[in-house]
């Protein structure tokens, strides 16, 4: 399955040690011990972490696993917000920054702990004046501002289920993702800036919302006066004028450990996203517990993680982990082309970021360029530099380590998914670390790499990527979807199924390679094989459509097409932009085919499955393996 991998470079991987002093002062201490010691009592070790946050209600059992579903802190009551900000503004963090933000016109707007709270408690008064009530959803579709994570942490307050679609996507995307949810609030901007460009999302909204009966309001956060976008008065409502006149003060709803906290759709193999579903008492203590121990963040430590809270990075590791653990998030729109490829250096000098997290393919993109772009700055306050989202290739890492790192910052490459809701595989600060591999299981959790019988496959040879016990924060259901669910856990009988191929090497160390099924990775997100196909062949040229990966030395996978058209529609640049656009607006610009090819005729197996696995190997001329069920 996994033979194509390279050998040599998995044997070759050399190792990386840190200097000492950072295992000396790390969070976990020593991993090996650690390590045993979750292993010999896991309840213990995670009661004791969760014993590190406020509960309302402590609970009467760690965890329940009746397979396959997996409730955590039973009977436990809390309030993820009143961990995130009243824990810290009862105590020392008061006055302690908790966000900055930065806009593409140099305004920043900088929030205290106490400041951030009483925003939220206002907006969260404000969307109970629509009567939003625990339990119901709210579709949240905004642009990188510091309204996006108010808009959030006011749901999280009042029991309010957020589902926070990514302000790339297009109409359509939008629209399914409210109606699968049933939101009865979406909460927008007028636009939002990129390289200077504004994209007026109000827009892309009102379209959404056309066939969406359960919206009854839209709240808009209005960044420009000119034009003014105009609100119909009970149905449309201004962001900041929801918050007039109304009480200061908004207590934290009393929220059981196993409560929705938020929805949020990630691509699967059929056309339709899944809704993965987490909860609020596990998801709380997973992303405190990594964001602590993984960044190793001190209080001084100002943390930078590039992702847009639209994705599960965002969720976990610029909201609920960081502000958890009281830490000091920095934010921006800021792109890293933007207005010059210097940008990004120049805010980490000018913050002093001292923990910075982002991706692959923008580590890809930063060596294309060149080092004289990070060589302009002074970017001496880093401490230590994640990578997320795809496989973070030696020559990356390498770049990465000593271009930005200086030779001196340890790299933590984290391997998770929207399902884990928390990381679940890296190198962590202080241990020898080897370009290409992720690295091995945080304390807490149990990973292996297996056959599809589910045995686990000797050092030094690849596989299925598994997890092989519940975690606090995995995933409790696919929303209205159980099949999608219990396929996780029964692909492989009795473990959790990724869905990526990885390699073991000798020493423990895991290597992912990448999907083992129709999901594409294009520059650290996921798409869907399917949702492009479909995409396509709405679109009333085309007949049928096939798409696959293709590697690419940036984006990691680059979105190939195979198009047949309908009777009468005749190739032309022409219509290749058209479909491409056509993409781009029922999808989003990320999903976007970066070539088309027409032809006359799919693989297709006798039954009439297109079979993608043959058209990408007569792509990358490779052997396409075993094509006994192709149909002549
Ligand atoms: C891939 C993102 C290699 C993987 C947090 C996974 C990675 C999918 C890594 C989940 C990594 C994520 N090394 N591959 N460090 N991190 N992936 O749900 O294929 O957007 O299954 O979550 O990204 O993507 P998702």
């Amino acid at each position: 399955m996994t033979d194509n991998f390279d050998v040599k470079l998995v044997e070759n991987a050399k190792y990386y040690t840190p200097d000492a002093e950072y295992k000396r002062t790390s969070w976990i201490g020593d991993y090996q011990k650690t390590y045993e010691k979750f292993l010999s009592d896991p309840d213990a070790f995670w009661s004791k972490i969760a014993r590190e946050l406020e509960w309302i209600r402590p609970w009467d059992q760690i965890r329940e696993w009746k397979y396959p579903y997996a409730r955590w802190f039973l009977n436990a009551q809390l309030n993820i917000t009143a961990n995130c900000l009243d824990r810290h503004v009862a105590g020392d963090r008061r006055n302690k920054v908790a966000l900055i933000w930065r806009g593409e016109d140099g305004k920043e707007r900088v929030y205290s702990y106490q400041r951030l709270l009483g925003e939220v408690m206002r907006f969260a008064n404000g969307l109970k004046s629509l009567g939003v009530k625990k339990g119901d959803c709210v579709c949240i579709y905004m642009p990188m501002v510091p309204e996006q994570l108010i808009a959030m942490l006011a749901c999280a307050r009042i029991g309010a289920v957020h589902s926070v679609v990514f302000a790339g996507f297009g109409t359509t995307a939008l629209n399914m993702r409210i109606n699968d949810a049933e939101a009865k609030v979406i909460i927008t901007a007028d636009i939002s800036i990129r390289r200077g460009k504004a994209i007026p999302l109000i827009t892309i909204v009102k379209e959404a919302i056309d066939n969406a009966p359960s919206v009854e309001h839209i709240v808009m956060y209005r960044r420009r006066k000119e034009p003014p976008v105009e609100l119909r008065p009970g149905r449309e409502h201004d962001f900041y004028g929801l918050m007039e006149g109304v009480p200061a003060d908004c207590p934290a709803e009393v929220m059981d450990a196993e409560d929705p906290l938020f929805i949020l759709y990630t691509s699967g193999s059929t056309g339709t996203p899944k809704g993965v579903v987490h909860t609020c008492g596990g998801y709380m203590v997973g992303t405190y517990y990594t964001t602590k121990t993984v960044f190793d963040l001190k209080e001084r430590d100002i943390y930078w993680c590039t992702a847009d809270p639209g994705w599960i990075t965002g969720h976990s590791y610029i909201v609920y982990g960081p502000l958890a653990v009281g830490a000091t998030v920095f934010i921006t729109e800021i792109t890293p082309d933007y207005p010059d490829p210097g940008s990004w250096w120049k805010l980490i000098e000018e913050q002093q970021i001292s923990v910075f997290y982002t991706a692959p393919t923008a580590i890809r993109t930063f060596m294309k360029l060149g080092e004289e772009w990070p060589d302009r700055y002074n970017i001496g306050s880093l401490r230590i530099i994640g990578s997320v989202g795809e496989p973070l290739n030696p020559e990356a890492f390498e770049w990465y380590y000593r271009v930005i790192g200086k030779s001196r910052c340890p790299i933590v490459d984290t391997w998770w998914q929207t399902e884990t809701g928390m990381q679940i595989i890296t190198t962590m600060v202080g241990e020898p670390m080897r370009p290409g591999f992720a690295g091995k299981a945080i304390p807490g959790v149990e990973v292996d790499v297996v056959n599809k019988d589910g045995k686990p496959v000797p050092p030094g040879s690849g596989g299925f990527l598994v997890i092989k016990k519940p975690w606090p924060s995995m995933l409790r259901m696919v929303y209205k979807n159980d099949e999608r669910y219990r396929t996780y856990w029964e692909t492989i009988k009795g473990c959790y199924t990724a869905g990526d191929l990885a390699v073991k090497g000798k020493d423990g160390y895991i290597m992912v390679i990448g999907r083992a099924d129709d999901i594409i990775i294009v520059s650290g997100h996921n798409i869907g094989t399917a949702e492009v196909e479909s995409a396509l062949v709405s679109h009333h040229a085309v007949a049928e459509a096939a798409v696959i990966g293709k590697p690419d030395a940036i984006k990691g996978n680059a979105i190939k097409a195979f198009v047949i058209l309908r009777l009468g529609n005749k190739a032309s640049e022409k219509l290749t932009q058209d479909l491409m656009y056509h993409v781009r607006i029922t999808i989003g610009p990320i999903a976007v085919p970066h070539e088309i090819e027409y032809v006359d005729k799919l693989p297709k197996t006798r039954s009439g499955k297109i079979m993608r696995r043959v058209l990408k190997a007569k792509e990358l001329g490779m052997d396409p393996g075993d094509i006994s069920t192709l149909d002549e």
